[in-house]
């Protein structure tokens, strides 16, 4: 493929990243907005739905991640990278503290997903890959590790953007089965296990010129 149509393909797939990110980013405003009788809280009983601890993690959840995936796809531009290291900088440090409060309390409500066991092993192995991918992604920052950061934050990204994927794939996968449980059980993997090997095939193009110096964190 020729150098500009390279390129032309490679901004479309960013603007398409960072469309669907901020479109799935406000999905959560809507348990805010809306009555409480709405999406998933639909399939939950009233002992959930009462428990603190569990709404204290469900809205954590949703809204600190609902703001690293707005803010995430920011840090893919190069252009950003090189000319505005401090609000990298910034961002990074500010989507770092956002996974760690929204992994964390996705892995708690994880333990109580809808679709039982399949489901929740689903959720929580997704919520303790973003966790190890974010920190690693961090700490190699830290360490002026800057090709080994790229890569552990394109995984960390990836598994975020399992968010955008789950409401791609679950209304195709509903229609597909005919009923929500057995579509959720399949959503809870599907939704981030590609995501990975597509962040493995992007990382395995980068080589150690690829990878920017920002200087240390
Ligand atoms: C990447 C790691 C993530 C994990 C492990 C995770 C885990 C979960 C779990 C366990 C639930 C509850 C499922 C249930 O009770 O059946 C849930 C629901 C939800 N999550 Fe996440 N999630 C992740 C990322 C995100 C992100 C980045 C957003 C931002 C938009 C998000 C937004 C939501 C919303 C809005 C719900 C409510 C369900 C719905 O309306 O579809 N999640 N998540």
């Amino acid at each position: 493929m020729n150098q500009p149509t390279h390129r032309t393909l490679k901004n479309l797939g960013y603007y398409l990243l960072a469309f669907l990110a901020i479109l799935i980013a406000l999905y959560p405003l809507t348990y805010f907005v809306l009555d409480r009788n709405f999406g998933l809280l639909q399939s939950k009983d009233e002992a959930l739905l009462l428990n603190v601890f569990w709404n204290i993690g469900f809205y954590t959840h949703i809204l600190a991640g609902g703001l690293a995936l707005l803010i995430g796809w920011i840090q893919f531009s190069q252009k950003l990278r090189i000319k505005q290291k401090r609000l990298h900088k910034l961002i990074g440090k500010t989507y770092v503290v956002l996974v760690i409060l929204s992994g964390m309390a996705g892995i708690g409500i994880g333990f109580f997903a809808t679709g039982g066991w399949i489901a929740k092993i689903g959720f929580i192995t997704l919520g303790l890959i973003w966790l190890y991918t974010t920190a690693a992604g961090f700490s190699s920052a830290k360490a002026g590790d800057y090709l080994t950061h790229q890569k552990m934050m394109t995984y960390s990204y990836a598994a975020c953007f399992a968010a955008v994927t789950l409401r791609i794939y679950l209304p195709l996968l509903i229609m597909l089965f005919g009923d929500f449980i057995p579509a959720y059980r399949v959503v809870a993997w599907l939704c981030w296990v590609p995501n990975l090997f597509f962040a493995y095939a992007l990382n395995s193009k980068l080589r150690d010129s690829v990878s920017v110096e920002i200087g240390p964190v």
